[in-house]
């Protein structure tokens, strides 16, 4: 049992360490963008009226990611655990998922933050390619597909999303420092933070949260005996 949230700016690596650590761990990777992307693929409502924010890099507004979230929480792959990627988001977010998870008795083992420079975040960014069919996450100059523009893992056609060009991406490390970045210490207060250095390559960062989330499980386990 293990339910835990990736933090981080745009480009940190949430998505490609939440997407390995569920691998690892037999719990689902559930990123609030990936879902989002899924319904304005779908042409759904809630893709209909999230589309505009996330072009222009801003967030979408907490009701809408609210419902979302709580729905997709309630399927029973869910009921064992998982890895947040992107959400929570906003002080908001997070004071949400406390009181469901309260009500459930239920608690987060881990917060993980993955710490990376800006000029890093861009690098990494102008670079990645995703495949909207699975999710897998691409970097061309660092973690380029064995066949350009395919995707190792599905054979789906990869693509660049549509938040990547430069002025959005700033937009978004600028609505990550002013939305998101309080976080750090509203879970810092509850002594679930820890903090990873993301810049020292994909496996080593892997090794580091996973070391993070065998701590955290062995506590919690101390916890329910004590
Ligand atoms: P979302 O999809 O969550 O985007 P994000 O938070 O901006 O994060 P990214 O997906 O850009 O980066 P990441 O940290 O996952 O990095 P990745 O692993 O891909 O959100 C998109 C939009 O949806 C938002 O702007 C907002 O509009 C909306 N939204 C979503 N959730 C919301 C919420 N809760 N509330 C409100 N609105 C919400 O890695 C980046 C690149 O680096 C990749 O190419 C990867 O291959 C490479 N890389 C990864 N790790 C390493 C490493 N260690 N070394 C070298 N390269 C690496």
């Amino acid at each position: 049992m293990m339910r835990m949230v990736l933090l981080g700016p745009p480009g940190s690596g949430k998505g490609t360490q939440a997407g390995a650590l569920a691998r690892r761990r037999g719990i689902p990777h559930i990123a609030s963008g990936d879902i989002l992307r899924a319904n304005v693929k779908e042409g759904t409502e809630l893709g209909r009226r999230a589309a505009p924010y996330m072009e222009r890099g801003e967030l979408v507004p907490d009701e809408l990611i609210l419902d979302m979230m709580a729905e997709r929480l309630a399927e029973p792959d869910a009921a064992e655990g998982y890895a947040l990627d992107g959400f929570p988001r906003t002080v908001a977010q997070a004071e949400a998922l406390d009181g469901r998870l309260s009500e459930r008795q239920q608690r987060l083992e881990a917060v993980v933050y993955l710490e990376v420079p800006e000029k890093e975040l861009l690098r990494r960014l102008s670079g990645r390619r995703i495949c909207p069919d699975c999710n897998a996450i691409y970097q061309l100059e660092t973690m380029a597909p064995r066949q350009e523009g395919i995707c190792d893992a599905c054979g789906g056609g990869l693509i660049q999303r549509k938040d990547e060009q430069p002025e959005v991406v700033r937009r978004r490390l600028q609505v990550y420092a002013r939305e998101t970045e309080p976080l750090l210490d509203y879970y810092r207060r509850t002594g679930l933070l820890h903090e990873v250095d993301g810049t020292i390559g994909v496996d080593n960062v892997l090794a580091e949260i996973d070391g993070i989330v065998k701590g955290s499980a062995t506590e919690a386990a101390g916890k329910r005996q004590a």
